[in-house]
């Protein structure tokens, strides 16, 4: 279907219909004018590229010229004419011009100038309208359709997982409250304990931290499914690489083990990454001007065997390497980014899926090696980012599986859907979850996770 009233700029900069009319709308991004002649440079977000007005000043209303100013949305008609300026194949003559939307030159904080991402983030309502968040949030876009379409393709069923939940799937404790009950004036019970049996849903809720417990039921029946939703977590950790409020992807398969997890975890960030080279060329190119190496890394990554790797290795390289980490790593440690980055860029120069992991530092399901002190867990390390996904082989055995959750006094009461898949037809299965925005930190180069989402949510902000 056409676009109605208007060509979007991404088309008609493609078009050779030199000699014919259109109409552009868009956002004015500069405009130079001399008494003669005035160019406009307008955008409507279609693509990273401007079209250029040419406005033949002393036959033009100089009372609109003077409206149009950075910022001002308008709606242009003109002849379409091969550019002999550089930069752009094609220019538009403006007939005329009509004035959507003034944009005061005083106060409109948008300027030709540089901005940095600190002070862009203060303005994140306006943010989209610059060219590196109209390239990230047009990647993030095509990410979003590529993830839907690797799936498709390949017979995974998206599954549509709660957000409101009852139970702590990564039991790390860091859920946000979902109540109705009155804050200041809480029910309580005979023994003084809040009375949740009063709350909307009788019992204490929160938003959840992962679709992974209601994504195995789903494999339990459809054999490959996946889900991909916004998830939640009040770890108070203000870094470059987390959120508050993010968006995972979490495939989970029966029949697969933790080798096959790991090869459909490979293949499917490969696509990714491949498919944001062969689409998002453009956005990528403006990018790569300000992370030279982008490009290249993306590329890299497509054309590389990740290693793959016992954690165990993992812990002896990095006390061999003879770095003074900020924090000490034994057997036994959860790793930190820096940890995770020195094997992946310092030791090896390509990503790393990193395997059987201390039980202590992981999460209940995983299914459990027969050393007895490992898990067969899976992380995939990523230049720059470190975890970019964290997933597992899934514990199978009623029994296994029980006496851990009991072991860590998990209340079983709210699991018991969850154990039940270990007494009907149980099944080998796996499955993992990547993080949106640190693939898209990874796919575009921005190095804060504040940056690859529209209005980000972290400690102390919510504006927007
Ligand atoms: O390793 P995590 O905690 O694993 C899970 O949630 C499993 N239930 C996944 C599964 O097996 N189905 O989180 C998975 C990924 C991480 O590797 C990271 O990329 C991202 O989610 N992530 C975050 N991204 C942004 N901000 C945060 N606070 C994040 N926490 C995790
Ligand atoms: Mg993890």
């Amino acid at each position: 279907m056409k676009t109605p009233g208007r060509i979007r700029i991404s088309e008609l900069l493609k078009s050779t219909e030199t000699g014919s009319e259109f109409v552009v709308k868009g956002w004015v991004r500069t405009k130079r004018a001399s008494k003669h002649i005035a160019f406009i440079a307008l955008n409507d977000g279609s693509t990273i590229h401007n079209i250029q007005l040419v406005v033949d000043v002393p036959n033009f209303d100089g009372e609109i010229l003077k409206q149009i100013t950075t910022g001002a949305s308008i709606r242009a008609v003109g002849v379409l004419t091969e550019s002999t300026g550089s930069g752009q194949p094609v220019e538009l003559q403006v007939k005329n011009i009509e004035v959507y939307g003034t944009a005061d030159a005083q106060t409109y904080p948008l300027q030709k100038k540089e901005h940095t991402f600190e002070f862009l983030r203060e303005i994140a309502h306006l943010r989209p309208r610059t060219n590196t968040f109209g390239a990230v949030l047009r990647i993030r876009h095509a990410m979003a359709f590529a993830i839907h379409k690797y799936f498709n393709d390949n017979g995974f069923y998206y599954l549509h997982t709660p957000i409101i939940t009852a139970s702590d799937a990564e039991g790390a404790g860091a859920m946000f409250q979902v109540t109705t009950l009155e804050l200041d004036q809480l029910p309580k019970t005979k023994n003084n304990v809040i009375d949740y049996g009063q709350d909307f849903f009788g019992k204490r809720t929160s938003l959840t931290v992962s679709g992974q417990l209601e994504g195995e039921l789903g494999a339990m029946a459809l054999s490959q499914i996946y889900t991909f939703g916004p998830t939640f977590r009040a770890e108070n950790s203000n870094t470059p690489r987390h959120l508050a409020e993010f968006w995972m992807i979490e495939p989970e398969m029966a029949f697969y083990e933790i080798t096959e997890n790991m090869d459909l975890a490979e293949d499917f960030i490969k696509y990714l990454v491949k498919y944001a080279l062969d689409n998002c060329a453009d956005d990528l190119a403006f990018l790569n001007k300000k992370d030279p190496e982008l490009v290249a890394r993306l590329a890299g990554v497509v054309d590389t065997a990740f290693v793959r790797l016992d954690y165990t290795e993992g812990v002896e390289i990095l006390e061999k390497s003879g770095v003074r980490f900020e924090y000490p790593v034994s057997w036994g440690a959860d790793l930190q980014a820096e940890h995770e980055r020195y094997l992946v860029e310092k030791h090896f120069g390509k990503p790393v899926i990193l395997t059987n992991y201390p039980k202590e530092i992981k999460a209940f399901y995983m299914k459990q090696n027969s050393d007895g002190k490992t898990v067969r867990a899976m992380d995939v390390l990523f230049p720059a980012i470190g975890e970019i996904i964290g997933g597992s082989q899934r514990e199978e055995n009623f029994d296994t599986l029980n006496a851990r959750i009991n072991e860590l006094k998990i209340p079983v009461k709210d699991l018991w859907w969850y154990l039940e898949t270990r007494k009907f037809g149980s099944a080998p299965h796996s499955g993992f979850g990547l993080g949106f925005e640190r693939l898209l930190l990874f796919v575009t180069g921005m190095t804060n996770i504040r940056d690859v989402i529209p209005f980000p949510r972290t400690p102390k902000n919510a504006d927007f």
